[in-house]
């Protein structure tokens, strides 16, 4: 699989890009990462079958979120299973999530 590793530059980009976050509702994005957690099991970020390791999200910074999930939604950032998850979403349902995701504390 052909795969291109720049998600800190687009990301860079994206952030500077990106408007003043609307401000998401944690409980709605609790609710919507139930079906991330097969993946991002937030204790140990590993994938259910831990054969391979995700990237850590949970108590990640809300506006990096936000743009992470954006980047895979728009498909500027490439990867076959974030793009069909983030596609699905509204822009507040990326906010809710965000929200969500960054007020989980850090976990050991
Ligand atoms: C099938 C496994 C799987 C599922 C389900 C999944 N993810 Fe992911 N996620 C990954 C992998 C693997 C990556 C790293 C992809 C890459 O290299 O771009 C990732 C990357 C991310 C990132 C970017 C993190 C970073 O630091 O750049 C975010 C945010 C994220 N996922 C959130 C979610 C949310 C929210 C859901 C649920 C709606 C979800 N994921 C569901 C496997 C999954």
């Amino acid at each position: 699989m052909k795969r291109i590793l720049l998600p800190a530059a687009s990301l860079a980009l994206a952030l500077a890009a990106l408007p003043a976050a609307a401000s998401g509702d944690a409980e709605n994005g609790k609710a919507l990462f139930y079906t991330c957690t097969g993946c991002h099991g937030i204790e140990d970020y590993k994938n259910a079958y831990p054969t391979y390791r995700v990237p850590k999200v949970g108590g990640q910074n809300e506006a990096y979120l936000v743009a992470a999930l954006a980047a895979y939604k728009k498909g500027e950032r490439k990867h076959p299973t974030m793009q069909a998850q983030a596609e699905s979403f509204s822009d507040q349902e990326i906010a809710d999530i965000a929200a969500y995701l960054s007020s989980v504390k850090k976990q050991k």
